[in-house]
């Protein structure tokens, strides 16, 4: 089985970023330990903070992976485009978040992602991600 984590605008900072919100630990420190977790699955991972690389990501993995598991950060709350390419791949696409935004600012209540989403998974710090992956089996 084949997932890719897709990751928006400044998760490359986890771990430096607004730490009482997001938590100390690095993505790639998680993410190893996530990869060591579900060996028989082909996990990888992509980030970006460019708009138009995470549409371009979700084109090339869209018709061929088993699932993506995409956290588009502030994207999620402004992109049409990124919605678009959710909705125009077939490879189903699960939105994460590691904080719970409905509890955030009412900017972050809005997703447009989720309505061309399989699931939402919000809340759960890092562990979103291995909720979300799990959600594939
Ligand atoms: C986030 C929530 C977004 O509102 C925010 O812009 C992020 C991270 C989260 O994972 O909690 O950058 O997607």
């Amino acid at each position: 089985m084949k997932i890719i984590i897709i990751n928006g605008p400044n998760l490359n900072l986890l771990g430096k970023r607004e730490n009482d919100i997001y938590g100390d630990q690095s993505f790639k420190e998680y993410f190893e330990s996530l990869q060591n977790k579900f060996k028989t699955i082909e996990l990888s991972e992509f980030q970006s903070n460019i708009e138009g690389e995470i549409i371009d990501k979700i084109q090339e993995v869209g018709y061929s992976y088993d699932g993506i598991i995409l956290n588009a950060a502030a994207y999620t709350h402004t992109s049409v485009g990124i919605s678009d390419a959710v909705k125009a791949v077939s490879t189903p696409v699960v939105e994460v978040h590691i904080s719970n935004t409905f509890s955030r600012e009412d900017f972050r209540h809005k997703s447009y992602v989720a309505p061309n989403a399989k699931g939402v998974i919000v809340g759960f710090g890092l562990q979103s991600y291995e909720l979300a992956l799990m959600s594939f089996f």
